[in-house]
């Protein structure tokens, strides 16, 4: 089994540390990163991270992972979480675990947000504990993965 995880970081989440901080924090991609990567290495796991602020680009990191046989993706979309049919597909076609994260909680927030194209194909959604959220992530990642061994 693969230990590769894909995290996949959509439009504007560069900007993280400087955007909208009451909304999203003050810790960099780059710190997230960081952590989620140590942690995931103290679990066997090595991490690729993809950072794109254009949709075909995280596209084509989805059609990466599937053809380097990743153990997992998990995504931070960004809006594009909420019409992306194309990113929907793409994680539709990837067999390993899938997991969509988010900072803050798009269902408490403008309407527009309540949609996710990526909820049905994805194992499940964190949402709304901030930095925790991607420890979150990988803890259910690890989980999924020790109940398939
Ligand atoms: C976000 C929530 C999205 O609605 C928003 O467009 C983002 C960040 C989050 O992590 O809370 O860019 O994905």
């Amino acid at each position: 089994m693969s230990n590769v995880i894909f995290l996949l970081s959509g439009p504007n989440l560069d900007e993280l540390g400087i955007r909208e901080p009451a909304l999203y924090g003050t810790t960099t991609l780059a710190q997230h990163v960081a952590r989620f990567t140590e942690r995931a290495s103290a679990a066997g796991c090595a991490v690729v991270h993809r950072q794109s602020n254009f949709e075909g680009d995280l596209v084509e990191a989805i059609h990466e992972a599937r053809q380097d046989v990743a153990l997992a993706i998990v995504i931070n979309a960004g809006a594009l979480t909420h019409y992306s049919w194309s990113l929907r597909d793409a994680l539709a076609n990837f067999s390993g675990i899938k997991i969509e994260v988010h900072l803050s909680n798009p269902l408490a927030r403008e309407d527009f947000r309540h949609v996710s194209t990526l909820a049905n194909v994805v194992d499940g959604s964190i949402a709304g504990f901030h930095a925790l959220s991607y420890d979150l992530a990988l803890e259910a990642v690890l989980a999924l993965r020790n109940a398939s061994a």
